[in-house]
């Protein structure tokens, strides 16, 4: 024999190659509406090709996909949303992912995503918005509403769900009055003057966020919890009288001297004994998904993941004491320590 067999098998190459299709997979599910019509009643493959006026064949096999990904059981040729989709997928759910499905920065559009990555490894590539820098935008309050809302609601939307558990994991039990920076929708605090009813909270975040964060505080019925400051934290005076300064999703936006300066701010707006609480994905060496999450920061804004251990020196580096952390939901955490 001339030619050497494999010394290992391709199935990798095949899981990651057919794995590329995965979250467009969802992506058109979430397009179609498969949650809602399920639940609607079109609960066989028949029924939703009959609905949709698509390929019995397709829906056949895009069903089975559904299935091996999670998102639908199916006993008897009867489709049944699994609690997967019902939380992320059903467009009524207050943990829909819709925003992220949508896409509409086209940040995981796999047409352009190795362009991405090696601009990205060649010089610092970073996530534009209408041609411009989205980190510019943060860094220099020139983020445009359009953006402002779309980014919010696509933030929301991927970051409601640990917010709710965080809060209600106790990892916010000491504190009375929050102050949410950078709060986005103000996932935090929404969750935290919900779980809290005779306690506030204060969002902080540029102009244009705040518009779409007041939507937020009106939808969930927060207004008299719920305070919107609108404010760059880089360049304005932090409002004070909080005991309590979350950075929600924040610090993995910036490189570690930005989160330091920042650390350093919420520490100056803390009165003794006040704690800072760091809601986020941790970096995980040994875990895929903060690997590539913490990737996908760098491309999007040159910045990283912290792991537990970072972020207990960054705190500690912004004088804060006596670090702890608290569970949220999967891959994230609160990560909490004390002005002294
Ligand atoms: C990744 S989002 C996190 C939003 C929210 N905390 C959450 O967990 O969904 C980062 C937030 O930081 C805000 N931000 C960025 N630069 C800012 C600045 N200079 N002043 C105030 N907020 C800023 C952004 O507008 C955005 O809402």
């Amino acid at each position: 024999m001339q030619i050497k067999a494999p010394t290992t098998s391709d199935a990798p190459m095949w899981d990651l190659l057919m794995g590329n299709y995965t979250f467009a997979c969802l992506m058109v599910s979430a397009q179609l509406d498969i949650t809602g019509l399920i639940d609607g009643g079109f609960d066989t493959c028949e029924k939703l090709s009959n609905k949709l006026q698509l390929s019995r064949k397709g829906i056949y096999l895009f069903i089975l996909l559904l299935q091996h990904l999670g998102y639908i059981n199916v006993t008897r040729n009867q489709l049944k949303n699994t609690e997967l989709a019902k939380q992320y997928l059903d467009r009524n759910s207050q943990y829909y992912w819709g925003e992220v499905l949508l896409d509409p920065f086209n940040i995981y559009n796999v047409n352009h995503l190795n362009k991405k990555i090696l601009t990205s490894l060649k010089h610092e590539y970073e996530l534009e918005c209408r041609g411009r820098s989205v980190t510019d935008m943060w860094r220099h309050d020139e983020m445009d509403g359009d953006s402002a809302a779309a980014f919010t609601h696509l933030m929301h939307a991927q970051g409601f769900a640990s917010a709710v558990s965080a809060v209600q994991n106790g990892a916010f039990s000491n504190i009375q009055t929050l102050l949410d920076a950078g709060a986005g929708s103000g996932t935090i605090a929404l969750a935290f003057c919900d779980a809290y009813p005779e306690r506030n909270a204060l969002l902080f975040d540029l102009a244009p966020v705040c518009m779409t964060a007041k939507e937020y505080v009106d939808k969930f019925a927060k207004k008299k919890q719920i305070s919107i400051v609108e404010g760059d934290f880089f360049k304005q005076d932090w409002p004070t009288g909080c005991d309590g300064v979350c950075f929600s999703n924040v610090l993995h936006d910036w490189k570690p001297d930005t989160s330091i300066e920042l650390l350093s701010k919420a520490y100056a707006a803390l009165p003794k004994g006040g704690s800072v609480l760091i809601h986020d994905m941790l970096f995980n060496i040994t875990k895929l998904t903060p690997v590539l999450f913490s990737f996908h920061l760098f491309m999007n804004h040159g910045a990283q993941l912290f792991s537990l251990e970072e972020l207990f020196q960054l705190l500690n580096q912004a004088g804060f004491e006596n670090p702890q952390c608290h569970k949220a939901l999967g891959y994230f955490a609160v990560v909490s320590a004390i002005r002294p």
